[in-house]
């Protein structure tokens, strides 16, 4: 059976309230990096299930034996922040995955061709395909970054049914351009917006996330 791009978009009211402060061109950059980092915390919450390995033993409590089910240190997991607005949701995924390894990738934009460029990667040279990948993109916007992104995880060994990205606002040019290029790919995100504008900048989006983040 043919594997399709999956995206969820969790019908949660945290997501809801945060996704609003975020969006909102009041929200200062101070409360700007809580919403990110409680879209982080939830989205990443959604995106560990049923693909956080586990395993089944016995444990014993103060009563009586029974059975439990932890998550496995034996598979490699790791974190990818897609430098820079990618940082804004590490606290919170952090804090939902605290064992995952965290390893930085750069892109910046052609403001004119709106080509992503890679300027920093520090992936090892190989990876076990079991390892679990949770890239940190807040804007799926032309999709060019993580076409890239993921183009360079699956030449390093990574399973694209792995992988899982966590955004904030997706773009359904990006979301088709992904579905053609890895469709067995999952992404969670708080919104699908409408489109771009002729910048390339989501509308009604939420402006730039890494501008707003680090308040520049
Ligand atoms: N990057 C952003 O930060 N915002 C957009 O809308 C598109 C790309």
């Amino acid at each position: 059976m043919a594997l399709q791009l999956r995206v969820f978009v969790p019908p949660h009211p945290l997501v809801k309230h945060w996704l609003g402060v975020a969006r909102d061109a009041n929200t200062p950059s101070s409360l700007f990096r809580t919403a990110m980092t409680e879209l982080g915390r939830w989205l990443t919450y959604e995106a560990a299930r049923e693909w956080l390995p586990t395993f089944d033993t016995t444990i014993t409590t103060p009563l009586a034996p029974c059975p439990a089910t932890f998550v496995n240190p034996e598979v490699p997991m790791m974190i990818i922040p897609i430098l820079r607005a990618g940082l804004a949701l590490m606290e919170g995924a952090q804090s939902v995955l605290p064992l995952a390894s965290v390893y930085h990738v750069g892109f910046v934009r052609n403001e004119e061709t709106l080509e992503a460029t890679c300027y920093l990667n520090k992936l090892p040279a190989t990876l076990a395909p079991e390892t679990r990948v949770l890239i940190s993109e807040p804007m799926l916007a032309t999709g060019g970054t993580m076409l890239a992104a993921m183009a360079d995880l699956l030449e390093r060994g990574i399973q694209p049914d792995n992988v899982r990205v966590v955004a904030i606002v997706a773009s359904p040019i990006a979301l088709q351009k992904l579905a053609e290029a890895y469709p067995a790919l999952t992404i969670y995100a708080a919104i699908i917006d409408e489109g771009l504008d002729e910048n390339g900048y989501i509308v009604p989006g939420l402006g730039d996330a890494g501008d707003r983040t680090f308040g520049t």
